[in-house]
């Protein structure tokens, strides 16, 4: 399968799902579900809001794992494709085994409205955070949160993408770098919007923005095929990853587009063959919010 396949955003999401659960960080989901414990020991529910979600596998995810039993889960992405597709697995109310309520909105409009205001017991950002200008969003995203409430930050970008085998190791090295610069350079709506090192940058964001890290540790997705195969949709998860960094560098002025061309086109035989390894370096993160005075 050496052919570009269609590219479909929700699929996408799909086929990250087994990717994301294998490199969830277990120390940080424990120390989270600990702290969920604790919160609910009383038996009343948390109210818990996940920004940027996405089709709804996190949602998924935290009744699958046990984490949350009684909780009142907002679930909120800006794109009316996602929203449609979290209705679709989850369905809303008491279906999903949540109370889920299900937003289409831009999260930082949602974080202005004055009822959200300091309202929610756990904020969820999972492959979020590193598409904003963190340092601006976090003290606008914390502030929906109640004092002594936490935050769940996960699969935070970090620095590296690598792929096996080398082709060329000056040329790969040149291609990665482009990519990380484009998402440091990457403006949206006119504003900085992303950092390829948002998960170290975190350690001194968070506690900037008024939050105790209570437990880190890195979430590296790791994909590689066992007998030349790829488990359940993560041949296309990796097509996907082929096709981000083709749409971000094509025409690059650095980058010679017929060797840009060819490496792209051995990428994907090695998919094909289930040859192609590939990491990428994150980090988890889960925090209590201390003060909301920005
Ligand atoms: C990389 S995806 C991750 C989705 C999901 N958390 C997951 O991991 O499957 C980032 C998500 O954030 C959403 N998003 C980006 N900017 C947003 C904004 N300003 N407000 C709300 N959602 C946003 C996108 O629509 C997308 O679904």
């Amino acid at each position: 399968m050496t052919q570009t396949l269609p590219f479909s955003f929700p699929r996408y999401l799909a086929a990250k799902k087994s990717v994301d659960d294998r490199a969830l960080n277990r120390l940080v989901w424990q120390r989270l579900a600990d702290e969920v414990a604790a919160q609910t020991s009383g038996g009343q529910p948390l109210d818990v809001l996940e920004i940027g979600a996405g089709i709804g596998t996190m949602a998924e995810r935290v009744v699958a794992w046990g984490l949350l039993e009684q909780a009142r889960y907002t679930a909120l992405d800006n794109e009316a494709e996602n929203v449609a597709a979290i209705r679709a697995r989850l369905g809303t109310g008491r279906g999903a085994g949540l109370d889920l309520a299900v937003e289409q909105a831009d999260v930082f409009d949602f974080a202005r409205r004055p009822h959200n205001q300091a309202r929610y017991d756990l904020l969820i950002a999972h492959a979020v955070l590193d598409l904003f200008d963190v340092p601006a969003a976090l003290p606008r995203l914390l502030r929906m949160v109640k004092p002594d409430g936490l935050c769940y930050f996960t699969i935070n970008f970090d620095g590296a993408t690598i792929f096996e085998p080398v082709i060329d190791a000056g040329l790969d090295a040149q291609i990665e770098a482009l990519y990380h610069r484009s998402m440091d350079e990457r403006i949206t709506d006119g504003q900085p919007s992303g950092d390829s090192r948002t998960g170290r940058h975190l350690f001194h964001l968070l506690p900037a923005a008024g939050v105790e890290i209570l437990a880190a540790g890195s979430s590296d997705w790791v994909v590689f095929g066992s007998a030349g195969v790829y488990p359940q949709d993560e041949a296309y998860f990796l097509h996907c990853i082929l096709h981000f960094i083709e749409s971000t560098l094509r025409g690059h002025p650095e980058l010679d587009p017929e060797i840009f061309s060819d490496w792209l086109s051995t990428r994907r035989q090695q998919i094909g063959s289930g040859e192609l390894v590939y990491i990428a370096h994150q980090t988890d993160f889960v925090g209590r919010i201390c003060q909301n005075d920005d």
